[in-house]
């Protein structure tokens, strides 16, 4: 018996559901249904209990609940994310999941926390990850494709975000290239990808994901770059409940990767949710900077740029170089 099932069970019967009847449904003692009941209780939820009618699930507001047993009652996906490890707590849920990995836990496995002390982005910067307000989640993955071919899940990754939040926010949300979530201008979520292969095979990926999701304020030179979900929609967001949309959302979405082992499946998808798109752009290339048109990626993920000084289409590489709205920081 999951504590998870539990939670199900009082939610549906939305009234007392006696001591007993969770006893014989789940056959366990008193005992185990009485912890499972405290640990419901320990991780926000109200519980209320009387002698003679049994459990009762008190009307939540369960946007602040942020744990695996939530987590795991919104989560509707085959295999992804089905092995969740959920931390008050860590450093890097990036180096958790590579710690995982190298245990020889199986593709799928997801590492969530409400905090961490040492949260990490790209180009070596420090991801600031204080407690109770966003998502920090990394999901490991074991691709039978070449490791040329692994960096192109970061936009899986990107894209699942992007559907999730979007079911969110209809409006003004989409992907700067290759991997960031914008809301307005403003980045919302950031993607940190490691992998360990060899020339002719993958060991195991890494996707790390940074949410804001209920920030209220940020540090001052971040914010006309920086913003949350919260706010940009002023609602107060369910962090469980999202972490299980965008694994539902990459559920599908790499279904379709796997098939090709590249984003042929999944371009114009993608291509709809580029800010960038038919938008000039710098591309950042430490050989020399130049302006251009985005136009959209190809199936490997490089961003395609009509460059303004001939008119050339460069393929642009993400590992190399980065891109900037000429006007401002996504477009
Ligand atoms: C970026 O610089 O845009 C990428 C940020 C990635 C942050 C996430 S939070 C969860 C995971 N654990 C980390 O230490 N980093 C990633």
């Amino acid at each position: 018996m999951k504590n998870e099932e539990i939670l199900k069970k009082l939610r549906d019967a939305k009234d007392y559901v006696s001591g007993q009847e969770l006893c014989e449904y789940y056959g366990v003692s008193r005992t185990a249904i009485w912890k499972a009941i405290k640990q419901l209780e320990k991780d926000g939820y109200v519980i209320e209990a009387q002698n003679n009618k049994g459990y009762r699930l008190v009307e939540e507001n369960d946007s602040h609940i942020f744990s695996k047993v939530e987590i795991e009652s919104h989560l509707d996906t085959q295999w992804v994310g089905r092995k969740l490890v959920f931390h008050k707590e860590t450093g890097s849920t990036n180096l958790d999941a590579k710690a995982l990995a190298e245990q020889g836990e199986a593709a799928g496995a997801l590492v969530v926390a409400d905090m961490q002390t040492a949260g990490r982005g790209r180009r070596g910067r420090d991801w600031v990850s204080p407690s109770g307000k966003d998502i920090y989640m990394t999901l490991m993955l074991r691709p039978q494709c070449r490791p040329e071919k692994a960096s192109a899940l970061t936009l899986v990754m990107a894209l699942a975000v992007l559907e999730a939040i979007n079911e969110l926010i209809p409006e003004g949300c989409g992907i700067k290239w290759p991997n960031d979530i914008v809301i307005n201008n403003k980045k919302v979520c950031g993607i940190l990808t490691e992998m360990s292969a060899e020339l002719d095979g993958i060991h195991y990926v890494v996707i790390g994901v940074g949410i804001n999701v209920n920030q209220t304020t940020f540090a001052e030179e971040l914010r006309d770059r920086a913003t949350s979900l919260y706010l940009e929609s002023g609602m107060e967001i369910n962090r469980s409940r999202l972490v299980a949309r965008v694994m539902h959302h990459f559920d599908k979405d790499y279904a379709l990767f796997e098939k090709t082992w590249d984003l042929s499946g999944l371009i114009d998808h993608y291509n709809r949710f580029l800010v960038n798109r038919d938008r000039e752009v710098r591309v950042l290339d430490p050989q020399g900077e130049y302006d251009g048109i985005a136009r959209g990626i190809n199936e490997k993920g490089e961003l395609l740029v009509e460059r303004g000084s001939d008119g050339q289409t460069v393929q642009v590489y993400a590992g190399e170089v980065s891109v900037r709205g000429v006007y401002g920081y996504a477009v």
